[in-house]
C-alpha cells in the first residue's frame, strides 16, 4: 500500500535543511511541509523558497503539527537531540543529520527515548548514497574481495570549508564532523566486524586555539584482525579547488583489491570568472574538482547526488515501506564512539580499546 498522505517537519534551515525540505517538496507523496528555525528569518526564507505550509521558530511547535507524520533534523551537531526526542515521543520517524550527537551522553539519551518509543530513527551518512560507494557495497555484498585484511581512506577539503564548520558549532571538528563519514563507510563495508582499537596522532598549526587539529591519521583495528587507516586534513589552502570532499577508498581482502579514487581531479573547470561555492555562499574559486561537492549539486533545474539519493530514498521508504541503507542508530553509536577514540588517542597519544569504558 502507497502512503500518499506524508507530512514532513524541517527542523534548522540552514544548508542542509534547505536542501532536504526542497527535495521533500518535490516527492509526488509529500503533501505538506514546514519548516522550523531557531531564527525565525532563516526558518520564514526557506518557507518561501520551498513553498512550504507553515514555519515557525519554535520546533516543538512545527513537529507537533497533526499535517506532520516524519521528521528531518537539520539543526547543528550539538543540537539534535531534543527534536529528535519530541519527535520519537509522538510516534513520527525521523531522518537526522550525522553525526547522531557529538558526545556518547547524548546519543545514549537517543537509544533510550528510542527504545521506550519502539521509534524509526535513520541517520544521513549521505556519503553511503554516493554512487562510488553504492557500487562498492555491492562488490562487498558478493564477497569479491574475500576476507578483509586492511585498508585505507583518507578525506581533504580546504580550511575554509573547516572554518565555517567550527562557526557552526565549535566542537565539531574533522575528526568528529567529517572522518566520520568514512569511519561509518568503512563498518558498513565491513558490516558484522566493529572496531576494537585505536592509536592516532595530529597535528595543530593552522587550527591553534581550536579542538580540531589540521591533520589527523588514525590506525583502527577491528574485531576481525583487520587494519584500517583513517586520514583527514580539512587545513589545506583557502582556494584548493575541492568544493566539498576528495577523497580516496582503498580495501585490501586475501582475494581481491577495491580503489576508489574520488578526489575528482578527472573533474576539473577553471575560470577567470570565479566558481561561486556551494557550502560558503561568499567563497569563490577559480578552479574547481567538479562533483566534489559532498551533498551533490544543483543541475539543469533539479538536485542530484548523494543527499538527493538519501533524501528520495527515505521519503520512498516513508510512502511504499522500501528497505533503505541508511546508518542505523546503532551503527551510528559505534561510528561516534570511533571517532571520539581517535580524539583520545591523539590527545593522550596511546591506543584506545573499544567499547569505551567511559
Ligand atoms: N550529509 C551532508 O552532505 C551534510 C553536509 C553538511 C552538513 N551536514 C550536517 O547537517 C547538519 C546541519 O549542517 P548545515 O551545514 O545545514 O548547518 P547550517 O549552519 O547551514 O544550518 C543550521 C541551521 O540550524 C539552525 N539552528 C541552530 N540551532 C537550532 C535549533 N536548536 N533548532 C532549530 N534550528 C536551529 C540555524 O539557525 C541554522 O539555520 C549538521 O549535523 C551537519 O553535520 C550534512
Amino acid at each position: 500500500m502507497k502512503n500518499n498522505n506524508i507530512g514532513i517537519a524541517v527542523i534548522g534551515s540552514g544548508r542542509i535543511g534547505s536542501l532536504r525540505a526542497r527535495l521533500s517538496a518535490k516527492h509526488p507523496s509529500v503533501n505538506f511541509l514546514a519548516i522550523s528555525d531557531i531564527n525565525f528569518d532563516n526558518a520564514k526564507k526557506l518557507s518561501e523558497i520551498s513553498g512550504a505550509d507553515f514555519y515557525s521558530s519554535n520546533n516543538d511547535e512545527v513537529i507537533s503539527r497533526p499535517e506532520v507524520t516524519a521528521v528531518i533534523v537539520s539543526s547543528p551537531e550539538g543540537e539534535h537531540v531534543a527534536p529528535i526526542c519530541k519527535a520519537l515521543e509522538l510516534g513520527k520517524p525521523v531522518l537526522v543529520e550525522k553525526p547522531i550527537s557529538l558526545t556518547l551522553e547524548d546519543a545514549d539519551k537517543i537509544l533510550e527515548v528510542l527504545n521506550k518509543t519502539k521509534g524509526d530513527l535513520k541517520i544521513g551518512y549521505s556519503r553511503r548514497y554516493k554512487e562510488c560507494f553504492l557500487r562498492a557495497k555491492e562488490q562487498m555484498l558478493h564477497g569479491r574481495l574475500g576476507k578483509v585484511i586492511g585498508g585505507t581512506t583518507r578525506v581533504y577539503n580546504s580550511r575554509a570549508q573547516a572554518f565555517n564548520i567550527l562557526e557552526r558549532d565549535l566542537h565539531a571538528t574533522p575528526v568528529l564532523d567529517i572522518l566520520t563519514y568514512y569511519v561509518d563507510l568503512m563498518c558498513w563495508f565491513l558490516e558484522g566486524d566493529r572496531p576494537v582499537e585505536v592509536v592516532a596522532r595530529g597535528n595543530k598549526e593552522i587550527f591553534k586555539g581550536y579542538e580540531a587539529d589540521d591533520v589527523t591519521w588514525a590506525i583502527v583495528t577491528f574485531e576481525s584482525g583487520a587494519v584500517i587507516n583513517f586520514g583527514v586534513s580539512y587545513a589545506l589552502p583557502t582556494h584548493y579547488p575541492t568544493l566539498g570532499q576528495s577523497d580516496r577508498v582503498e580495501l585490501l581482502g586475501k582475494d581481491g583489491v577495491m580503489i576508489i579514487d574520488d578526489d575528482h581531479h578527472d573533474h576539473i573547470i577553471y575560470s577567470e570568472k570565479g566558481i561561486p561555492h556551494a557550502y560558503m555562499p561568499n567563497h569563490e574559486v577559480n578552479m574547481a574538482f567538479l562533483g566534489s561537492n559532498t551533498g551533490g549539486d544543483w543541475a539543469v533545474g533539479n538536485f542530484w547526488g548523494p543527499l538527493a539519493n538519501e533524501t528520495r530514498a527515505w521519503l520512498d521508504y516513508l510512502a511504499t515501506g522500501a528497505p533503505t541503507i541508511h546508518t542505523t542508530p546503532q551503527q551510528a553509536r559505534i561510528t561516534l564512539e570511533t571517532t571520539i577514540a581517535i580524539v583520545r588517542a591523539v590527545e593522550t597519544g596511546q591506543s584506545i580499546k573499544l567499547p569505551l569504558l567511559n
